[in-house]
């Protein structure tokens, strides 16, 4: 398989056609199987790694520092309170700082088009590491992931998002599922599925890869699905407030033992973008139950920590894709 990314940005599934999202999950593959053998070569030697963080993280920050790291590369973090970046320089200036000392940009914050507009004034590439709309190193880690766990190309895997699928990682794996040619079934009440412009992007990609979308409030739509993913009820950067609404909405979206058996599938797995709210044991968690009395929100604690979990395996992925794509676009 040809690269084809070399140089490009990385801001969002529908800017990718579907033997480039296949690249860099071979790529993922690849890179992993060498890392686990001790026989990992450095292809970004030499190379500056600029990471621009306007919302907080621990698995997107640490997996692009490690990978860098890894392939020779050297990362220097900004956040929105330590630079000038966001209240005293615009996005523009910003960029074209940046990209006159770094190799590569990574953003992660509240709009698109911030990290569209860092792209469109930045001559080196620009990577998403979240948006209110987008979590594209996310999604290429759960098609990767997935592959893995299952033995099986894209192609054969059904899988099914339950929750919040109005919001970054609804969008990004309806998309990143129809690139892979998957059987995608997302799973939300009708007021927080995909926007249609973004169902119709991943309509017209299905058409070219064969993927099978399926969009519903229907919780039955779980049946037959290899993988049940779900993410927070509330996402960051929004309101407080929201929970109570949020709760009554997704309440009956939770992944609970119930939903993983009526898969039909023993050997279902379940999957998460992570941090979670599985029990009382953060500040939010405990928050929520004491206002609600709930103890777990968008997952069972029983499920998060059966063996049917791969949640951890997952975060690592992160890592090793978020490596591919580095190495795919700056090597
Ligand atoms: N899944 C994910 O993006 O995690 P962080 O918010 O910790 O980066
Ligand atoms: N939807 C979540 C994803 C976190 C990785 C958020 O935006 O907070």
């Amino acid at each position: 398989m040809a690269n084809t990314l070399h140089g490009k940005d990385f801001l969002k599934e529908i800017d990718f056609t579907p033997a480039q999202w296949e690249y860099l999950i071979a790529l993922t593959r690849e890179l992993k199987m060498a890392r686990q053998a001790g026989i990992e070569e450095q292809r970004l030697r030499g190379k500056n790694i600029a990471l621009l963080f306007e919302k907080t993280s621990t698995r997107t920050r640490c997996a692009f520092e490690v990978a860098a790291h890894n392939q020779g590369a050297h990362t220097t973090v900004l956040t929105a309170d330590a630079s000038q970046f966001g209240h005293k320089e615009s996005t523009a200036d910003s960029a074209r700082v940046l990209a006159g000392m770094f190799d590569g940009i990574e953003f992660r914050g509240t709009r698109q088009s911030t990290v569209e507009t860092l792209a469109e004034h930045s001559k080196v590439p620009v990577w998403n590491g979240l948006t209110d709309d987008w979590h594209p190193t996310q999604s290429l880690c759960d098609m990767f992931t997935m592959s893995e766990a299952s033995e099986m190309p894209g192609s054969e895997i059904s899988f099914a998002y339950l929750g919040d699928a109005r919001f970054n990682m609804g969008n990004s794996l309806l998309v990143g599922g129809a690139l892979a040619g998957a059987d995608v079934r997302v799973i939300s009440p009708a007021e927080l599925l995909p926007d249609p412009t973004v169902i119709a992007h991943a309509q017209r990609i299905a058409a070219e890869t064969g993927a099978k979308l399926t969009l519903t409030e229907d919780l039955a739509a779980v049946e037959g699905c290899d993988f049940l993913h779900t993410d927070i009820w509330v996402s960051m950067g929004e309101p407080d407030e929201i929970w109570a609404e949020r709760i009554s909405l997704l309440k009956p979206y939770q992944v609970n033992a119930g939903l993983m058996r009526a898969t039909g599938k023993s050997n279902v797995k379940f999957m998460h973008c992570l941090p979670s709210f599985h029990n009382r044991e953060t500040a939010i968690g405990e928050k929520i139950f004491q206002k609600f009395g709930l103890g777990e929100l968008e997952v069972t604690d029983e499920v998060f920590e059966s063996e049917a979990s791969i949640v951890f395996t997952q975060a690592e992925n992160r890592m090793h894709s978020i490596k591919s794509i580095l190495v795919a676009t700056l090597a």
